[in-house]
């Protein structure tokens, strides 16, 4: 009976005072089950074990996650006209922007916009810009006229 109530006090006098050590230094939390990545990391799952949280690529950055278990699970460009490559390893400009990212936080884009109808695809460095492909403009078309013939 006494041991139980020395843990129970134990328990509580580490949760008032200690902060969980969590196996990932990245990571903080107030227990096992509730280490979440720290700012300016990202992780695929809670970290209980493992080295789960990796550094946001240059010029992104991330939000704590919080205790109550948001999975932070990507970074965010600071960049406004950029995004994250799809494996996470850096910021490149968004579709129908080209340049190079800023990596300052609060800078000025370093993507320009494609001008109007113009497009190009995400992570162009250069003006690659183009209209949309007439054969593009064409399939539209037969779409449409198929579409037409099958509601008639
Ligand atoms: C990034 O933004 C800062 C602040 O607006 C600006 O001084 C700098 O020239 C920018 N860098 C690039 C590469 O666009």
């Amino acid at each position: 009976m006494r041991i139980q109530y020395l843990l129970i006090a134990l328990a509580i006098t580490a949760s008032v005072y200690g902060q969980f050590t969590c196996s990932d230094a990245h990571a903080s939390g107030s227990s096992a089950a509730t280490c979440y990545c720290m700012a300016g990391y990202y992780g695929t799952s809670t970290d209980a074990s493992g080295s789960g949280c990796a550094a946001c690529p240059p010029g992104s950055n991330s939000q704590a996650a919080t205790a109550t278990g948001t999975l932070v699970s990507s970074c965010t460009c600071y960049d406004s006209n950029a995004q994250l490559k799809s494996d996470n390893s850096a910021c490149q400009c968004m579709a129908n922007f080209y340049g190079t990212p800023n990596s300052t936080s609060g800078g000025t884009s370093g993507c320009t916009a494609c001008s109007n109808g113009q497009t190009a695809p995400a992570g162009s460095s250069t003006n690659v810009c183009a209209a949309a492909t007439t054969s593009t403009k064409i399939l539209s078309l037969i779409a449409l006229f198929l579409l037409l013939a099958i509601l008639i």
